[in-house]
């Protein structure tokens, strides 16, 4: 097992990593104040893991909150479920809320944690590949508007992180992918030798070797935890964090919640947001294509959707979260480890990045 820490002075956490850890009651429990515990999971989760972390609690009063499954859920209507069943079974403020699954139900939770009887304690157990690396570490919480990606939520930070690796058996191989997208993301913008280490292990990690595993997730937990003490309210550095997000972001929202997963959208995103870097002058063609051949190495996508006009993106990406005061932000590369958040490119370049024919420059790198 590896235990790092998110440093936030006395709100700092643990985040602990290795296979087999809900079998560990005593790293959840002194996370745990009162007697009263409510996992909020979704009904694929549930006869996955469930009666397994509740084994871990005995001796406290355990609810368990079931949601539906899916990021279309991701809203008010579900929100409302998870305040029903803390009411219905009498949770004071002493109360501590699990999240038991991926970014849906991580988010969600953390958001009622953050509402319910104005805070009460929250412990994040990730299940996905993407949850573990990235949305349990952080307190970034909330639910989608239809209007827009995580409009609504809280800064809200968990007492831990438990992310027991061996949960990611049953993953989908496709949510695997997902997530590979978040752990190349921190390759990109902080951390270029581990971009080489993924280019070395990609295939060990799809296939689940959970050495690989654990390595790729510490080391993608400890970039975020780095960040996310230096920015906890992404009034800077947090903001690279979002590498191809704005891009991504849009995709996820034209084509209709859930349809492209989110680690997808990114990854088309991402490939945006390299080759805007490329016209920038900033990196390389070659830096751009290296970065194209890992995502497809990790099974994801690298173009944007055919059905998406330069106009579709403009609309999605002018209620992004880092617009201010009108002007749209970028994350950007100028390096490959070296990331910027910048305003200051032509109207010129952000069009022809969007009519960019990115079908065309990925059928040329597979032919050459
Ligand atoms: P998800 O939560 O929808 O999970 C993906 C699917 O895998 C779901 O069907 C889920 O039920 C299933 N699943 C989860 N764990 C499983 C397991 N161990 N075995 C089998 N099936 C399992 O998707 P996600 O990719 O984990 O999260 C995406 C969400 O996270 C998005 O809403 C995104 O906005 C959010 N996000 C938040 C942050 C943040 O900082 N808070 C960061 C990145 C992403
Ligand atoms: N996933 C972006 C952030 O946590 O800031």
């Amino acid at each position: 097992m590896q235990t790092l820490q998110v440093d936030l002075g006395e709100r700092s956490y643990p985040i602990y990593i290795g296979a087999g850890l809900f079998g560990r009651p005593e790293l959840l429990v002194p996370h745990i104040v009162g007697r009263q515990v409510a996992i909020v999971t979704n009904e694929t989760i549930a006869p996955l893991y469930l009666e397994e972390v509740k084994a871990a609690l005995a001796g406290y009063a355990v609810t368990s909150i079931v949601l539906p499954d899916g990021e279309s859920f991701k809203n008010w209507q579900t929100l409302q479920q998870i305040f029903d069943g803390l009411l219905e079974a009498r949770h004071d403020r002493k109360t501590t809320v699990i999240a038991l699954g991926g970014g849906v139900v991580g988010d969600m939770a953390g958001f009622a944690a953050a509402c319910y009887q104005r805070g009460v304690n929250f412990i994040q157990v990730p299940t996905t590949l993407l949850s573990q690396v990235d949305s349990s570490v952080g307190g970034k919480t909330g639910i989608n508007h239809p209007l827009g990606k995580n409009m609504v939520g809280a800064f809200y930070q968990p007492q831990a992180v438990l992310i027991d690796t061996a949960s990611l058996v049953t993953l989908p191989a496709r949510e695997l992918s997902a997530g590979l997208a978040e752990v190349i993301k921190y390759g990109l913008i902080c951390d270029a030798p581990f971009l080489a280490w993924l280019e070395e292990n990609m295939q060990a990690l799809r296939a689940l070797d959970q050495a690989a595993l654990t390595a790729a997730i510490a080391r993608s937990c400890a970039a975020k935890a780095r960040v996310v003490g230096a920015d906890e309210r992404e009034s800077g550095v947090r903001a690279t964090l979002n590498l191809g997000h704005t891009f991504g972001h849009a995709i996820e929202t034209h084509q209709g919640y859930g349809v492209w997963l989110h680690g997808e959208a990114v990854a088309a995103g991402t490939v945006m947001a390299l080759e805007m870097s490329h016209r920038l002058g900033w990196i390389s063609s070659a830096e751009r294509d290296r970065a194209i051949r890992l995502f497809q190495a990790a099974g994801l996508p690298v173009a944007p959707p055919a059905n998406m006009a330069p106009e579709d993106f403009l609309e999605h990406m002018a209620v992004d979260k880092k617009v201010i005061d009108g002007r749209l932000r970028l994350v950007l590369l100028r390096h490959i480890g070296e990331a910027v958040v910048t305003s200051e490119f032509s109207r010129e370049i952000l069009n022809a990045t969007l009519s960019a024919d990115y079908a065309a420059l990925v059928d040329r790198l597979n032919h050459q």
